[in-house]
């Protein structure tokens, strides 16, 4: 029996790298049927909806997708494609893990950055409830619930437990929004008395952001509520290499979505420079989830062996080959 997959590839860059997933993880052995759904700017302006019913029915039957970069449409009042799948599926978890690569100059060479961001999917600033009270007055609501914060800081900890993780840092700005803020972060302790083997830490956000710059090595597990999720993995990001090579994954009780941290990238699109890492790797998570750990492993080491090898690195990480040339070489070691 194969695994059903939904598809997305979304738009900019999101054909080029998801071709280049569906390469990689075909290249393994494993048997997908990959469920084609397309969702691009241009199928949202024309149907004036953010989620066409086709993708939501597609993903109810699979439970499980591969998603490419959607390009969110600046005019029209249009909410984004992502926080809307969010939403629709209760995909309460975005979760990114942020490691150096073998071979990848960055700042930090002699430092071995290993961290899994654990960022809540679906309130806080991203609500979307924003009213112009009066003329040139606006408020954005910020909603936290004890609901959403336990759930978040639950899953974190008992990633944290699965995977043998030592440290679970909570961020926060509950000096500020003591309401907010505080709530999760009242959330984040009630559950870490639950796991008292697991150390337990509080930042403040931007000394956070000071942190991770000066000490990445020094943070294992990071829990944060949208908005400072949302900001700290494209810090964390360049702190590896850049957003070219940090995966993710949307993960809820019922279904997963799994996606790179980076958007559609127009500068670059169809040019064969986007670097597929991010979903490659995106990929090794979503084949950990349907259980197929050998084929992940296989696929992880091979664009690990990519990397220390150095010879076929896309433009981002400081080579000069082209999206299909990285492509080739995963799938070369795959087979090799
Ligand atoms: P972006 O992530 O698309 O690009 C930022 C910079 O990183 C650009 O210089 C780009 O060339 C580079 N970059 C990104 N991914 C790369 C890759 N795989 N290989 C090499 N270079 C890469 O962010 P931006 O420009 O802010 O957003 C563009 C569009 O993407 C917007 O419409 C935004 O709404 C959408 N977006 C969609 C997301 C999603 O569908 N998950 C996530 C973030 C943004």
């Amino acid at each position: 029996m194969p695994h059903y997959c939904t598809l997305i590839p979304g738009d900019g860059i999101g054909p080029e790298v998801a071709h280049a997933a569906v390469r990689a993880v075909d290249a393994t052995g494993v048997d997908i049927c990959w469920k084609r759904a397309e969702l691009n700017e241009a199928i949202i302006l024309e149907s004036g909806k953010t989620l066409p019913q086709y993708l939501l029915d597609s993903l109810n039957e699979t439970r499980v997708g591969l998603k490419g970069p959607v390009t969110t449409p600046v005019a029209g009042g249009f909410q984004s494609v992502n926080v809307a799948l969010r939403k629709a599926l209760d995909l309460f978890a975005n979760v990114r893990p942020v490691r150096t690569l073998p071979g990848i100059k960055t700042r930090f060479e002699d430092v071995r950055i290993d961290m899994v961001i654990f960022r809540e999917n679906t309130e806080d600033l991203y609500s979307g409830l924003e009213h112009e009270i009066v003329k040139d007055v606006v408020t954005s609501l910020k909603v936290i619930t004890r609901t959403a914060s336990e759930r978040i800081a639950r899953y974190a900890f008992n990633y944290a437990k699965k995977n043998g993780r030592k440290k679970v840092t909570a961020i926060h700005k509950a000096n500020i929004m003591k309401l907010a803020d505080g709530l999760f972060l009242r959330c984040c302790r009630e559950v870490a008395q639950q796991f008292p083997d697991i150390q337990y830490k509080e930042l403040i956000v931007d000394n956070a952001s000071m942190q991770l710059v000066m000490r990445p090595e020094t943070f294992d597990i990071l829990l944060l509520p949208n908005l400072y999720g949302d900001i700290v993995s494209d810090l964390a990001a360049g702190l590896v290499g850049g957003l070219g090579i940090v995966p993710g994954a949307n993960m809820g009780e019922t279904h997963a979505v799994f996606e790179a941290v980076h958007g559609s990238a127009p500068d670059i699109a169809g040019q064969g420079k986007a670097n597929p890492t991010a979903l490659m790797l995106s990929s090794v998570m979503l084949l950990i989830h349907i259980g197929e750990t050998n084929a992940a492993h296989k696929l992880q080491s091979s664009i690990e062996s990519v990397y220390r090898e150095g010879k076929y690195l896309t433009g981002d990480v400081g080579g000069s080959a082209t999206t299909e040339e990285f492509t080739d070489a995963v799938v070369r070691f795959l087979k090799g």
